[in-house]
């Protein structure tokens, strides 16, 4: 099966003191099995050993189940109800404020930034399709942020009511319980009610929820008779829930084919289940990582080239520092935006410590036309030389020349290859690293699920404010 995301590894292979990905074969092989193991002892609903709990293998079927179901009955559907709620958002406000944080927000941060037009929120309605602007909020604990944004936001019966002036809030928290999203909740919501009314119709239809099957948002959503709400299934932890309602809503307000999304993420299952070692980008990736972080490559450098990607590598960020920071294991996970960070960052991967494997993400064509250097009549800047070139040549001789610089000294890298950015390519990738980083959970010994040393700051916040 072709795919338009590749894994190349050769250049790092090149440099490998000992070992090859072929000598991991028997090793990925079995931890591949025991993820799919685990992934039909989760759908037999049969008794899950204590030393699995928990075991949110719900994620790496889901994006199928929902296409399948999308196409027995289309509006019927969770997809078709996902796609109606976002139709109808679209057409009724101008701007969604989006809540939630950790795996309830970055998701749908990355899609965001990675498919929609970089000044989307600038845009005219029109120039935006109609698509609402939106606000990420509850996200943090910040008193600027949040009165900024409430600052905008019309709150009584007397602001303006033309379209562009009409908001609607998508709230999404599996637990229900998050303080920062939490907080936030309550403020919009004091503002949203103060706009169309407590209590009101037109209220109900502008707060959505997306939560578990329990807690304190849950009981929210049930007693307040929100008119559509959506619900994050059992099984599928937090940073491993961006197809599920949780980026699926966002990303479909945002006007995204959540479909072909799907799609990618199901495509990419399927390559993971059938693919041999030195053919499979999730047990390719996972073997290359692994053999470097036992030769001392224990930070991890995702190197995206072009800003759309940022968030997507700190959606990255999250799943593998929660997935497998424990027991003191575990890479330590860094995104930079090449060429920016090569002026801050690029000192220390050529000449620093011997502890990093860069993976680049390259995108191999541009989503917006051409931009070309111009040739000026007067060479001051002296880019008369290059008058012709593309940025994206500009940004290719760049990508190999840095590629070049780090092999020149030995330094590690392996390539993401992307043909484009689209739905399709963003659901291989974001499906090949959740599936990446619970095959190496397996193969190092490491349950990837759940995120207990969280709990702690969480709990002293608490009693410090005062509660029990
Ligand atoms: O991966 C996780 O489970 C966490 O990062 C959560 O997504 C995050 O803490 C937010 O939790 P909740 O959705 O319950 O508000």
């Amino acid at each position: 099966m072709s795919s338009a995301l590749r894994y190349d590894p050769s250049a790092a292979l090149s440099l490998l003191d000992s070992g090859s990905l072929e000598s991991l074969t028997e090793k990925l092989n079995a931890a591949r099995a025991e993820t799919l193991a685990d992934v039909d002892l989760f759908e037999s609903g049969g008794k899950v050993p204590a030393v699995k709990e928990p075991l949110d293998a719900g994620f790496i079927n889901f994006p199928r189940q929902l296409l399948d179901e999308y196409e027995a009955d289309a509006s019927g559907s969770q997809l078709g109800r996902i796609i109606a709620t976002a139709e109808r958002l679209r057409a009724d406000v101008d701007r969604v404020v989006l809540l939630g944080i950790g795996g309830s927000y970055m998701g749908a941060r990355a899609l965001f930034e990675a498919l929609c037009h970089p000044y989307h929120n600038e845009l005219s309605r029109a120039a935006r399709n109609e698509v609402p602007r939106v606000s990420f909020e509850g996200n943090n604990v910040d008193n600027d942020a949040l009165s900024a944004l409430l600052g905008m936001l019309p709150n009584s019966p007397d602001c303006p009511r033309e379209l562009t002036d009409r908001w609607a809030t998508v709230v999404i928290s599996k637990s229900g319980g998050t303080l920062e999203t939490a907080l936030a909740f309550r403020l919009m919501r004091q503002s949203i009610e103060g706009y169309y009314g407590a209590g009101s119709d037109e209220l109900r239809r502008m707060i959505v929820p997306v939560t578990g099957e329990v807690g304190k948002l849950r009981s929210i959503t049930d007693e307040q008779k929100y008119a559509s709400h959506f619900p994050i299934p059992d099984g599928i932890g937090g940073r491993f829930s961006i197809f599920t309602a949780v980026g699926l809503l966002p990303a479909a307000i945002l006007g995204l084919d959540i479909k072909a999304l799907l799609q990618g993420a199901a495509d990419m299952t399927d390559l993971f289940r059938t693919a041999p070692v030195g053919k499979n980008p999730v047990l390719d990736y996972t073997g290359v990582c692994h053999l470097f972080e036992n030769q001392g490559a224990k930070i991890r450098l995702l190197s995206t080239w072009g800003k759309k990607l940022e968030a997507a590598g700190l959606w990255y960020d999250q799943l593998l520092s929660e997935s497998l920071g424990k027991e003191e294991k575990g890479a330590t996970p860094i995104t930079v935006v090449n060429t920016r960070d090569l002026h801050s960052r690029g000192q220390q991967h050529q000449e620093g410590r011997r502890d990093k494997l860069i993976t680049n993400v390259i995108v191999e064509s541009t989503s917006a036309p051409d931009v070309t250097v111009p040739r000026f009549a007067s060479d001051q800047d002296g880019l008369n030389k290059y008058a012709g070139k593309t940025v994206s040549d500009v940004l290719s001789a760049a990508i190999q020349g840095t590629n070049e610089a780090y092999a020149g000294v030995n330094r590690p890298t392996a390539n993401l290859l992307m043909l484009a950015v689209t739905e399709h390519t963003m659901g291989q990738f974001f499906q090949m690293l959740m599936l990446a980083t619970v095959v190496e959970g397996r193969l190092i010994g490491i349950n990837p699920y759940g995120q207990p040393g969280v709990e702690a700051y969480k709990q002293n916040t608490m009693r410090i404010l005062g509660e029990d």
